[in-house]
């Protein structure tokens, strides 16, 4: 059942921008589609996590949406902003999360899980692509309960992967197997 408060359903976009075909603009004049409203919203999340973590600025965010494969999946507030984000890569047979974000006043009302199950079945939809990966700080006690919730199982730990020592934890879904429990 649906709260009152419930965001709209996950919106997505992949990251690379779509460019009209040849016969619709001339090769000097690009469109660039991905509307402006997106991209501002998109800062005004990256902003507030680097205000809350320091952690990758919009320029740094730029670079990996200039990256084939990227997709971007948020979720929509009831005004301009959105409730939180998830930045993927995805390859030819594995898909990656870069991170996952939901804005403190959003949080603990399912919007990270929704976006994950979201993701989980758009990458479903593609039968090449076999297993969904990432990789979270061993004390980020949140995210392992949302990622375990969600099915996902550890695969092994990364001594040291992180700038301040600490290890990662890498989880993995196998997307045409494993079944989420919630
Ligand atoms: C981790 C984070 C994405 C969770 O987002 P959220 O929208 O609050 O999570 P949800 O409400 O969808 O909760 C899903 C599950 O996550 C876990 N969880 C979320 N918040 C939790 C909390 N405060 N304490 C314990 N578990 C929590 C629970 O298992 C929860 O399931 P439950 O409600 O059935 O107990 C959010 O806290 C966040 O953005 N943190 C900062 C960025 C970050 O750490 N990202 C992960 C990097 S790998």
């Amino acid at each position: 059942m649906s709260l009152p408060d419930e965001p709209a359903q996950p919106g997505s976009f992949d990251a690379p921008s779509t460019v009209l075909s040849e016969s619709t603009a001339t090769p000097e004049v690009r469109l660039y589609q991905r509307s402006a409203i997106e991209v501002a919203a998109l800062r005004r999340v990256v902003d507030t996590w680097q205000t809350e973590l320091g952690f990758w600025s919009f320029d740094n965010v730029l670079q990996v949406l200039a990256r084939p494969g990227t997709l971007v999946l948020y979720a929509p507030g009831s005004g301009p902003d959105w409730e939180g984000v998830i930045l993927a890569d995805v390859g030819h047979d594995s898909a990656e999360v870069w991170y996952i974000y939901v804005v403190p006043e959003a949080r603990t009302r399912g919007v990270a899980r929704r976006m994950m199950r979201q993701l989980i079945a758009l990458l479903q939809k593609k039968p090449h692509i076999g297993r969904l990966f990432l990789e979270v700080r061993l004390s980020n006690l949140k995210a392992i309960a949302l990622y375990e919730s969600l099915g996902m199982r550890r695969q092994s730990v990364r001594k040291r992967y992180y700038a301040n020592g600490e290890d990662a934890l890498v989880f993995r879904l196998d997307l045409h197997q494993d079944v989420q429990r919630s």
